[in-house]
């Protein structure tokens, strides 16, 4: 006795439904795991297993408490890339201190500039550009609810004061141009003015900034060269146009 018809839909149904599931296109950027996007909760340990080592599981790393999953740069987020140091673990200090080694690898940014906070939060924008964010860790930066915390909002409100006092330095320092500079084997390095004489002179926002000075060789016009604060460069002639340092 041959199979009844409704049998043989019956059974093409969940084909169908898996198939149309599977390669629907609303599914497309859902990722191969069960996290449901932006919602999972992760705890240090729970985040520790995506590094990268076991081939099966996703890449994840957090930076500021959000988590990404990374897995399409394999090759610089895997065992043996270049990046593998931030694989599951939010090692947020690491994107601006490069310092990679032991507690280097921390999410505190205790202690460091307006400027380099805002560095982190750079970071955290490249990522949510170009990765899947697939939820949050919960400590520092986010509460057992995944909310952010005080800390977050602190570090988020320096990074928008990094970000105007860089604001600020760039319409001062557009006021009086940059030196050119280049170096090469025989000269070594040169700045020079095309218009005006090369003096250096300390950044004004700079130390608000970063908590150092730092000079900058900037070109003046004759009738701005008897102001204070102008250094002529060792060895250069006062009405030089090229220094040679
Ligand atoms: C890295 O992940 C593997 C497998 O997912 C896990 O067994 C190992 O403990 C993790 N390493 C660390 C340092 O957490
Ligand atoms: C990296 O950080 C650790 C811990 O804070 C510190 O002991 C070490 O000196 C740092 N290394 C560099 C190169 O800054």
């Amino acid at each position: 006795m041959g199979r009844s018809p409704l049998v043989g839909i019956a059974l093409l149904v969940p084909i169908f439904s898996f198939l149309f599931l599977k390669f629907s296109p609303f599914n497309l950027h859902l990722p191969l795991y069960p996290f449901s996007a932006s919602q999972k909760l992760f705890t240090k340990q729970q985040l520790a297993l995506y590094n990268g080592t076991d081939a099966a599981l996703p890449i994840l790393l957090a930076i500021l408490g959000s988590v990404f999953d990374v897995t399409k740069g394999k090759s610089h987020y895997g065992l043996g890339g270049g990046y593998n140091h931030f694989a599951g673990r939010d090692a947020s200090r690491a994107f601006v201190s490069g310092n990679f080694s032991g507690d280097g690898l921390t999410e505190s940014l205790r202690g460091l500039s307006s400027t380099e906070v805002k560095g982190v939060v750079d970071w955290r924008d490249f990522y949510v550009r170009t990765y899947i964010p697939v939820g949050k860790l919960v400590g520092l930066y986010y509460d057992s609810k995944g909310n952010p915390t005080k800390y977050l909002k602190g570090v988020e409100a320096k990074a928008a004061r990094g970000a105007q006092l860089m604001e600020k330095q760039k319409v001062e320092e557009a006021k009086v141009p940059s030196c050119n500079s280049r170096w090469s084997q025989e000269d070594g390095s040169e700045v020079w003015c095309e218009i005006g004489y090369p003096r250096l002179v300390q950044r004004p926002i700079e130390i608000a900034l970063t908590g150092k000075m730092s000079k900058r060789c900037a070109c003046f016009n004759k009738a701005e060269l008897d102001q204070p604060g102008l250094e002529v460069y060792e060895g250069c002639e006062y009405f030089s146009n090229l220094c040679r340092l």
